[in-house]
């Protein structure tokens, strides 16, 4: 392993100003995003639609600073026949590749999930290589739920398996982005988050250094300590800000390159306004953006609905949030911005 050479592609992926864009779906999900606007999810409109965001030319070469894929992108060219990676590598973003296999129910654990996909993945992340791929995402779902949820058992298999993953790539020269997602769908409120997500990062970090992971060549992608979507009292933008900057100091160590958060439902203001709060704070060890996919993706979606003629539409969409959210990671971004929208 070049640890210097994946310390060079990590600080890449978090590079201020810039952040990376999460069009990873995989087909079941593209699919649900497709049905919302009306459109059939087919190998050619899935191809079509990543093309047009791909070849956002301004938001591309000055907002991403890297793009994960799903398998079946890494493999399709665009209509032209350039390779869809090619467009991405000419933009000057980093490619890299989705490889978890989705999860399975613990079978000791109702309601629990774990996810999969280690099998065989030293040989797939080889042919990801050889592709291009130069760094890959593995993402581990926590849930909250009553007392019991989640589990100290489901907490440590998703750390154990994200490690394994982990300690994969590096020995294949890829960059992991390490993604324990707690999510957002109950009635929990921040603080009961915040405990879950401490939870949940110390049990990954101590999994990480038990499996020699070098910390100095992986990204890690977060959940924001947030109020449930369905908590009665929703925490403001400045209480998510300082609830998980704190809570990230108590648990990241400094020799992490970078941390960019998923979106994980919030909305495409809330998740741009949050990264702003965090990066206004100032004093931060590592770079903090973005790894939208929904926030970065629902507006030029909508944009598109799946018409030629609306490609530019759906590229300016999908400009303007990438601009908002850059701004977010210098701590640049106001609410003003947001009105010239496309
Ligand atoms: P969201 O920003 O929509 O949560 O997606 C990010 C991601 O890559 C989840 O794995």
């Amino acid at each position: 392993m070049n640890l210097s050479e994946l310390n060079k592609v990590a600080l890449a992926m978090v590079t201020p100003g810039k952040g990376i864009l999460a069009a990873d779906e995989s087909s079941g999900t593209i699919k649900k995003r497709f049905d919302a606007i009306k459109v059939d999810s087919t190998e050619e409109t899935r191809r079509d639609y990543r093309e047009m965001l791909f070849r956002s030319t301004e938001a591309m070469s000055k907002y991403i600073s890297a793009v994960i894929l799903y398998d079946e992108t890494i493999w399709q060219n665009a209509k032209d026949g350039t390779p869809l990676i090619k467009l991405i590598e000419q933009a000057g973003a980093v490619p890299g590749i989705k490889v978890d296999e989705g999860t399975q129910g613990l079978p000791a654990c109702p309601g629990e999930l774990v996810t999969v996909g280690l099998d065989k993945l030293a040989e797939r992340l080889k042919k990801y290589y050889e592709r291009g791929a130069r760094f890959a995402k593995w993402r581990a779902v926590i849930d909250i739920a009553g007392r019991d949820i989640p589990s100290a058992t489901a907490i440590h298999v998703n750390a154990h398996a994200l490690a394994r993953y982990a300690a994969l790539c590096q020995a294949a020269q890829i960059v992991p982005i390490v993604e324990p997602e707690v999510l957002m769908d109950g009635d929990h409120d921040i603080n009961r988050c915040y405990d879950v997500t401490e939870r949940v990062l110390n049990e990954v970090f101590r999994e990480l250094r038990l499996q020699r992971v070098e910390l100095e060549g992986m990204v890690l992608k977060p959940n924001m300590a947030v109020s449930g979507k369905k908590c009665p009292k929703q925490a403001s933008v400045e209480e998510v800000a300082e609830k998980t900057v704190r809570l990230l100091k108590a648990c990241v160590p400094a020799a992490v390159p970078g941390i960019a958060f998923l979106s994980g439902g919030q909305s495409d203001e809330e998740a741009t306004a949050h990264l702003n709060a965090m990066n206004r704070l100032g004093h931060l060890p590592w770079p903090l953006t973005f790894s939208y996919g929904r926030a970065l993706q629902a507006a030029p979606q909508k944009a598109w609905s799946g018409r030629p003629e609306n490609v530019p539409a759906g590229q300016r969409a999908f400009t303007h949030r990438a601009h908002m959210n850059a701004l977010a990671s210098k701590g640049e971004w106001a609410t003003e911005l947001e009105k010239k929208a496309a």
